[in-house]
């Protein structure tokens, strides 16, 4: 018979059963329900609900368990529907008929919402771990690439110069938001549900603080109908995880495009890289096509949960067992990512002669030329026209800025002197750039340092 089967009189059908279990989904869930259940039954004993003697039984038991689930010794079933009553089961059948009080003054609902909370709680703090790695990864890029001239582009035209490791550093400021985005987010998921039961909370003198002291959580829940009606936690979760998969696919979105014979910028390691069954030349970013690829399914675990939730009324609705695989998808997703994505980073290997190459057209000394008028008392958009026009007369010429004559600079203004092309030299103009926040080599190794005190204090 069923945990819940004393209305029923007929069996449930075996399609319903399969349609109804989530077991094979939330069977992952095992170590957080185990916990969940002993934090819950020593309550019950201390708080003299159940006999302590028996909230002891019932917590060896439960560890049994643990230990049978662990060696492989446990199938689950999906009569047992769901993680929730295989294990409760299993405690009945192993220490009899004791077992059968661990579910006073619980519901499953406010059981899931409790796994599922500390579940998502361990899967934080697993990205943020992963997160430090992928920091030290890019700081280590910037360092090594301190001085290094890279082209900068905007609409992916050439831009104005600046250091590679700038551009290095600036993924180290997203990852750093999307860090500081999973900390918050850990606040509202650490809060611990528990004596909320289905609904309306108990008449039994719980210790609440007591379930959430022995599991670790910041807090207990406020509103019964609130704790196990909510699944913000998991969207919000979901939500993070899409921002930092956003980011990742940008990096990788520009190493494929760097890795292009047309770019030449990074030679990507063997390791990392893949081969095609047809042209035996190919060595391909697959790595970095699959995580930007894969951004699209964690958007899709977001837009999955938003809809779920969509309109639900309160409180619990078995609507919400759906809700399991997104965030599970989206936390294995994230985590593979990162877990591939440092190791090919710091594997990838810069060109020297191809950013030198890219470095030569594309006039990325324009706006220095327009500043060097405004030096010479020129105002701004004056200047801007003017070097628009040099621009344009080395097109025809096929020139680079740096290649005209002191006469053919006069063409466009008679001020310009000799120091002009020190001052367009790309190592200037990017030296020069030492405003707070920006390119040059010292800036960004001051942005460095402080980067790394950061990490130090994680
Ligand atoms: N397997 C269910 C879920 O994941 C557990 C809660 C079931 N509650 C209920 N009242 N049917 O949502």
């Amino acid at each position: 018979m069923k945990l819940w089967g004393g209305r029923f009189e007929k069996g449930t059908d075996r399609i319903v059963e399969e349609f109804n279990a989530s077991i094979s989904i939330d069977s992952r869930m095992y170590k957080q329900d185990i916990n969940g259940s002993i934090a819950h039954a020593k309550m019950l004993g201390k708080c003299g609900i159940v006999d302590m003697g028996e909230a002891e039984i019932i917590i060896a038991g439960l560890l049994e368990i643990l230990n049978d689930i662990e060696a492989g010794k446990v199938e689950f079933t999906i009569e047992d529907e769901d993680i929730h009553m295989n294990i409760e089961r299993l405690l009945i059948a192993k220490i009899g008929d004791i077992g059968k009080k661990l579910h006073t003054a619980r519901s499953r609902n406010d059981q899931v919402a409790l796994d599922f909370r500390m579940y998502t709680k361990d899967t934080i703090q697993q990205v943020i771990t992963l997160l430090i790695d992928l920091e030290k990864t890019i700081i280590n890029k910037a360092e090594e690439n301190i001085s290094t001239i890279f082209p900068g582009y905007t609409h992916l035209q050439k831009a104005q110069p600046i250091t590679l490791s700038h551009h290095f550093m600036a993924y180290f400021e997203m990852f750093k938001r999307d860090m500081e985005r999973f900390k918050d987010c850990l606040k509202r998921v650490d809060i611990m549900p528990l004596g909320s039961c289905a609904l309306a909370g108990t008449s039994y003198p719980l210790d609440r603080y007591m379930v959430a002291d022995e599991l670790g959580f910041a807090d207990i829940a406020a509103n019964s109908i609130d704790a196990v009606s909510d699944r913000d936690f998991a969207i919000e979760f979901a939500s993070c995880c899409s921002i930092l998969m956003m980011h990742l696919s940008r990096f990788c979105e520009e190493i494929i495009i760097w890795n292009s014979s047309e770019f030449g910028f990074i030679e990507m390691d063997d390791a990392y890289s893949t081969g095609s069954s047809i042209m035996p030349q190919k060595k391909n970013p697959d790595v970095a096509e699959l995580i930007r690829g894969k951004t699209g399914r964690v958007y899709g675990d977001l837009i999955t949960l938003l809809t779920i939730m969509k309109a639900l009324p309160l409180a619990y609705n078995k609507d919400m067992q759906e809700d399991k695989e997104a965030v599970f998808d989206a936390a294995d997703t994230v985590i593979a990512c990162l877990k591939v994505f440092a190791p090919m980073l710091s594997t990838m290997r810069f060109k020297d002669e191809g950013i030198k190459k890219s470095l030569k057209d594309g006039f990325l000394n324009a706006t220095d030329i327009a500043d060097y008028l405004v030096n010479k008392g020129v105002a701004f958009r004056d200047a801007h026209a003017a070097v628009g026009s040099m621009v344009g007369y080395c097109i025809k010429q096929r020139k680079a800025l740096e290649d005209l004559s002191i006469e053919e600079f006069h063409i466009f203004f008679g001020g310009i002197e000799a120091d002009i092309y020190d001052y367009i030299e790309l190592s200037s103009c990017v030296k020069r750039k030492s405003i707070v926040g920006g390119p040059s080599q010292k800036i960004v190794a001051e942005a460095i340092k402080k980067a790394k005190a950061y990490i130090d204090t994680l």
